[in-house]
């Protein structure tokens, strides 16, 4: 891969591509990591010699020693989460707290923005958006509607106690109004002061910090994005999406550098596609090849362990998240899944009403109406584990590579056959 500077890794479908094992090989050549949108929703999933971690918050980056890994301001943090999540890394050998920064800009998340998600999702009934009720929405619409509590502002104890408390007691309204129980406004307040001594020595100003490092010769940086592109809160499925930018524009906005610092985005992507949660999935696929690849790739989330829905890969899918986020390469993940299929599907264009499209449709009606264009490809019926360079992948799975390339318009870079650090392929 070219030596990128400043390189943001994002999901180029629905989530859940495998970014936290990209991000995992790619850090060990960075000086820095820093997540720059999404809270304790996403969950990345590292496998570190026969361990598998589970990262919510803190960039896949901290498995690597040495490494500083950042929480950008557009992050929504949840601190007790966050300092659960230390705890158990440090409680595995892994010095961790030293190395972490916090925005002071970034905005907290708390006990009563997760249960307003709750609520909100049991009032939408039928047409819930299927969330992962970590709190994610209600954190956001408190950041926009700028009535916020920013980890900042516990630099003073006495305006964190009176923002805390007033902020709890509006949340409190909204808790009555959708006919959830309220919080305890004293609670909250407490809980967070709590953690205000071990938080405050991590609090840093996240673009200075980047923009320091790519001041030095060699240094270098990762912007590790959670979610993907089809959850972006504009550019994704609207209303079935996430409330964060998760496209890389948001990894400028969401750790505070200018968009002219980044010089690459690499967009993962797993060989086929799945999505968690309600909302259009042109490529699913009817219960029983679904459940085969759900069993095969472990399709269940890391977050809610919720079963993922599973369909073939859609290139009109990947054609627009590349168009939406700028792709300069892409990772694919997974390719080892369909190793035992007799075929394999690739949907190039979307058939509305008669009439092909090869562009991804704004509008939900048409989307609902989309009868996916299939290519049909054969099998290659061959482990693919143990592949270290493309020479070493059948024939058939080079054609099916080269395929998604041709269809997509981005240039391969990484190819994963498994979930071990070594099993992955560089194309370049
Ligand atoms: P929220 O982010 O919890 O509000 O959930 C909104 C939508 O995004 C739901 O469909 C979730 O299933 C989906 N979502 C949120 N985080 C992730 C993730 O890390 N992977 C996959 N889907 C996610």
């Amino acid at each position: 891969m070219k030596r990128y500077r400043c390189l943001v890794v994002v999901g180029a479908q629905w989530g859940d591509e495998g970014k936290g094992k990209i991000v995992d090989v790619i850090a060990g050549k960075v000086d820095l990591v820093a997540r720059y949108q999404g809270g304790a929703n996403a969950g990345h999933t590292v496998h570190v010699g026969g361990d598998a971690f589970i990262l919510h918050q803190i960039p896949s980056g901290i498995l690597h020693a040495g490494k500083r890994c950042l929480l950008g301001n557009g992050v929504v943090l949840d601190v007790a989460q966050f300092l659960d999540e230390l705890d158990a890394l440090e409680a595995r050998g892994i010095e961790a707290a030293a190395r972490i920064g916090v925005s002071g800009r970034a905005h907290l998340l708390l006990d009563y923005h997760k249960r307003l998600d709750q609520a909100n999702e049991r009032r939408r009934g039928e047409k819930k958006i299927g969330t992962t009720g970590k709190g994610i929405g209600p954190a956001y619409e408190d950041k926009i509607a700028r009535a916020g509590v920013r980890v900042a502002d516990l630099l003073d104890a006495d305006r964190a106690r009176r923002l805390l408390h007033a902020a709890a007691e509006r949340a409190n309204e909204r808790l009555r109004s959708a006919g959830a129980e309220p919080c305890v406004p004293a609670q909250i307040v407490d809980g967070v002061l709590a953690s205000r001594e071990r938080l405050l020595p991590m609090v840093t100003d996240t673009g200075r910090e980047i923009v320091t490092t790519l001041a030095r010769p060699e240094g270098r940086v990762l912007l590790e994005g959670a979610q993907g592109a089809m959850l972006d809160i504009d550019h994704g499925t609207y209303p079935y999406v996430t409330s964060s930018s998760t496209t890389a524009s948001g990894a400028a906005t969401g750790v505070g550098i200018g968009p002219t610092v980044i010089d690459g985005v690499l967009g993962v992507v797993k060989a086929y596609t799945t999505r968690v949660g309600s909302g259009p999935l042109p490529t699913e696929l009817e219960p029983e090849l679904g459940d085969r690849l759900r069993e095969l790739g472990g399709e269940y989330g890391a977050t809610t362990g919720r079963p993922r829905r599973c369909g073939w890969f859609d290139a009109v899918v990947v054609r627009y998240a590349a168009l939406v986020n700028g792709l300069t390469g892409l990772a694919i993940t997974k390719l080892d899944v369909l190793d035992t299929f007799d075929e394999i599907r690739i949907c190039a264009g979307y058939d509305v009403d008669g009439r092909v499209h090869d562009s991804f449709p704004y509008d939900l009606s048409v989307l609902d109406r989309v009868q996916p264009v299939y290519e049909t490809m054969p099998g290659w019926k061959t482990d693919t584990s143990a592949a270290r360079e493309i020479d070493d992948l059948p024939a058939a799975a080079r054609a099916y590579l080269e395929r998604i390339r041709d269809l997509t318009g981005v240039p391969l870079v990484f190819v994963s056959v498994g979930t071990r650090r070594d099993q992955i392929i560089p194309m370049n």
